[in-house]
């Protein structure tokens, strides 16, 4: 594991982006799983800003979201599909039809998990995986459990995710209580994980995942069985 500590937000954006547009550069039919929340607004912003230069590539990129609330479909300006969207896909040139995230509306979401898993499969894997972490430890929305969750499958969001995650709703209730989640065998696949996190808050859960006991109880402790974690972290 490979663990990387910057001082302001911007850094660990740009060296985050700078992972991505590597791997992009390097295999331009790349399988890039992403993440949404705030850790990787910045992540995408300067990797648009680069597309824009000129730098970077997507036409041949596929993409796969690691998550969607349950319920949500992509019009709900809340919803994961428009934020990665809004957020990246609408000023970058991956072609709409190659980016993938599981569908929180479908009628039998057992069927759409493991369909989104047959997918990744078949598309041989994910080639990147970029992750932020939760103040619970964590990744997608696999929460604590008392096993880590192999496939993709429904997850009762924790009360604390449900309130970390109210700052981007009207209120608390608002907050989907469900979500589809990217189970840890796909993650723990991918051949490569970059997982970033900023602010003082992150510190105390990073150092459980990364440096405590591999538990369920800390989804994110997983990773330290993954052969190529790079994990960047800045405290601003
Ligand atoms: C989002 C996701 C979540 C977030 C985590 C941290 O797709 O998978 O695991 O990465 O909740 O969120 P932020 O970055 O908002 O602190």
């Amino acid at each position: 594991m490979k663990f990387i500590t910057v001082d302001t937000y911007d850094k660990l954006s740009r060296q985050a982006a700078n992972i991505i547009s590597a791997q992009v550069i390097l295999k331009p039919d790349s399988v890039l799983g992403l993440a949404t929340g705030s850790s990787p607004l910045g992540t995408y912003k300067q990797l648009i800003e680069w597309y824009e230069k000129g730098d970077i590539d997507f036409s041949q990129v596929t993409s796969v979201n690691l998550d969607e609330y349950v319920g949500l479909d992509g019009t709900n300006d809340q919803s994961y599909r428009y934020f990665m969207d809004n957020n990246f896909f609408n000023h970058i040139n991956i072609k709409k039809e190659n980016t993938f995230v599981p569908d929180g509306c479908a009628k039998d979401l057992t069927a759409e998990g493991d369909g989104y898993d047959m997918h990744i499969k078949s598309l041989g894997g994910i080639d990147l995986q970029l992750l932020g972490i939760g103040l619970d430890g964590h990744i997608g929305f696999n929460e604590p459990d008392s096993v880590f969750v192999k496939s993709t499958h429904v997850v009762d969001l924790h009360e604390s995710t449900i309130k970390a995650n109210s700052r981007f709703f009207a209120n608390e209730n608002e907050v989907p209580k469900q979500a589809i989640t990217m189970g840890m065998a796909s993650i723990m696949q991918a051949k490569k994980i970059l997982l970033i996190a900023n602010g003082a808050a992150k510190k105390g859960i990073l150092e459980k995942a990364f440096f405590g006991p591999i538990t369920p109880m800390v989804p994110a402790s997983i990773l330290q069985l993954h052969p190529d974690v790079t994990v960047i972290y800045s405290e601003n």
